[in-house]
């Protein structure tokens, strides 16, 4: 047996445990949630520049496709096409308020075990699709997996992790989503071959990680938190002490019990986060979440191969290059794990504006002075370019807005309006996820390269948004954010006045 060590970090408390087999386990089978949020992102961009796919769905768009002298930018401008991609994001939207109850009422666990049913019907009609509105309804129900699977995992992890590592572990879920977009990216490439069902393999082969989560969450524990908030009490300290391999886990536990007494006081959380003092985490939460996605950065990871097929590569090529995106999507996210609790959460922000402003200010004038519309092709040392371009854009949002878009709004919140909170959070990003989905190509169709100009423009904002208004939350415990952050902030300070509707820390 590994000996015990005492974690903490400053002045967070110190807890005695250690970061047991167990929890590795239960880390690593919640994560296929993050994995399968990210595969259903990488997967519509390949499947819907596929021909076989094309011509059994969207026969007018791939008859588009075909002529040599239509508009380069117009290609796949369909609406219906695009909502094949978007109505999973619109149905996660409204899924992730009915998950925080079922969270909040019966836990985390039954929560994900819904979550992966959704996935497991979903991946089936998706797959087996026959019509149109078959692989539609698949994508609702794909979404309503992924609104039950982001409202349950990221709190999962974050109350089973040990409190010192519990930045990193938060992290571990946008990872996952990278990981998941990096194998939907080779699936497409290698799929994209095998005709005329390729597409139905890339469809199909999200029924893996939907089954390790369906099956693996019946070996995965109720977190103590959620055990403690049901009433659940003595339970919650015998998961305690197995998730943190001691015996002694008297004082973590205590600590537990107080906080969800706190948040029992809290009749209405909803309610209670409409009050001022709310403000200044829920404005955070949302405004982060839709900069997040007005950095553009979907329009790359679910069109990535139309974009490059665009700009003048054939099929195969486009794809490859989505898996390079892919795989620099990946490895930049680990950047963020080490740099975020030592550089801190602004300075990675800003430095990812920057980064983020200059390549799409590139590509854009690049486009506009040679992509014209019709008759018109980059040469493939520009195309190359570009691509360059679109990773190191990638990079910047891997480090910064990916993983912080997250993290930022589960560690800002107090217990009592934590869910709820959460919940704002996960439904705004959904909100703006599907309107790039629905509106990227005919935005690209009207606005040409001056697309690039659009986000780039959204980049400013976000900049400013941060320089200014965003506190540094680096190595604040959680629970004292009122006190150290945003009673100290030359703006936020005048929401935490009045008595009544101040937001008391556990
Ligand atoms: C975002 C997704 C995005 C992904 C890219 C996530 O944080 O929420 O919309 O596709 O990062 O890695």
């Amino acid at each position: 047996m590994a000996p015990a060590l005492v974690i903490g970090n400053g002045d967070l408390p110190e807890f005695e445990g250690r970061i047991t087999i167990y929890v590795a386990v239960c880390v690593v089978i919640a994560a296929f949630g993050g994995l399968m949020f990210g595969y259903d992102i990488g997967i519509s961009g390949g499947v819907t520049a596929m021909d076989d796919f094309l011509k059994k769905f969207f026969p007018a768009v791939y008859e588009r496709k075909q002529h040599a002298h239509e508009n380069n930018y117009c290609k796949y401008d369909n609406q219906y096409l695009q909502l094949f991609t978007s109505s999973l994001y619109l149905a996660a939207l409204v899924a992730s308020f009915v998950a925080s109850k079922v969270c909040s009422k019966y836990g985390r666990k039954p929560t994900m075990q819904i979550a992966s049913v959704f996935f497991l019907i979903g991946v089936a009609l998706t797959a087996g699709g026959v019509n149109i509105e078959m692989v539609i309804i698949g994508r609702i129900l794909l979404g309503c997996g992924v609104g039950f699977a982001n409202q349950a995992v990221p709190l999962f992890l974050s109350e089973l992790a040990p409190t010192k590592i519990r930045g990193a572990l938060n992290i571990s879920f946008q990872l996952f989503i990278t990981i998941g977009i990096l194998i939907a990216n080779l699936v497409n490439y290698w799929a994209s071959n095998i005709h005329p069902y390729g597409w139905r393999i890339s469809l199909g082969l999200a029924g893996i990680p939907a089954l390790v989560l369906c099956f693996g969450s019946f070996a995965i524990c109720e977190t103590p938190t959620s055990l403690i908030e049901r009433n659940k009490v003595e339970k919650g300290r015998k998961i305690l002490r197995k998730i943190r391999g001691v015996d002694n886990v008297d004082d973590e536990f205590n600590s537990i019990v107080n906080a969800c007494e706190m948040a029992r006081q809290v009749k209405q959380p909803f309610r209670k986060l409409m009050k001022p003092a709310s403000r200044p985490p829920l404005v955070i939460a949302i405004l982060l979440q839709v900069f997040q996605q007005f950095t553009g950065i979907n329009a790359i990871m679910f069109y990535a191969p139309v974009l490059f097929q665009t700009v003048g590569f054939g099929n195969d090529a486009a794809l490859l290059s989505s898996v390079i995106t892919g795989a620099i999507n990946v490895l930049s996210t680990f950047v963020s794990i080490y740099l975020v609790d030592k550089a801190g959460r602004k300075i990675l922000l800003l430095e990812a504006c920057v980064q983020m402003l200059l390549t799409q200010g590139i590509i854009g004038g690049i486009l506009m002075k040679d992509l014209k519309a019709t008759d018109s092709y980059l040469s493939h040392g520009e195309a190359v370019f570009v691509v360059t371009l679109v990773c190191l854009f990638v990079m910047g949002f891997a480090w910064s807005w990916g993983p912080l878009g997250w993290l930022i709004p589960s560690e800002t919140f107090p217990l009592e309006t934590r869910t709820a909170g959460f919940a704002f959070a996960v439904s705004s990003n959904m909100l703006f996820t599907f309107i790039i989905a629905q509106a990227f190509l005919s935005m690209l169709c009207h606005m040409q390269a001056g697309i690039f100009f659009f986000f780039a423009a959204w980049i400013v904002v976000m900049g400013l948004f941060t320089w200014f208004l965003l506190p540094e939350t680096k190595g604040v415990p959680v629970d004292s954010m009122v006190e150290k952050v945003w009673k100290q902030h030359w703006f936020w300070s005048r929401f935490m006045g009045g008595d009544n509707d101040e937001v008391k820390v556990v």
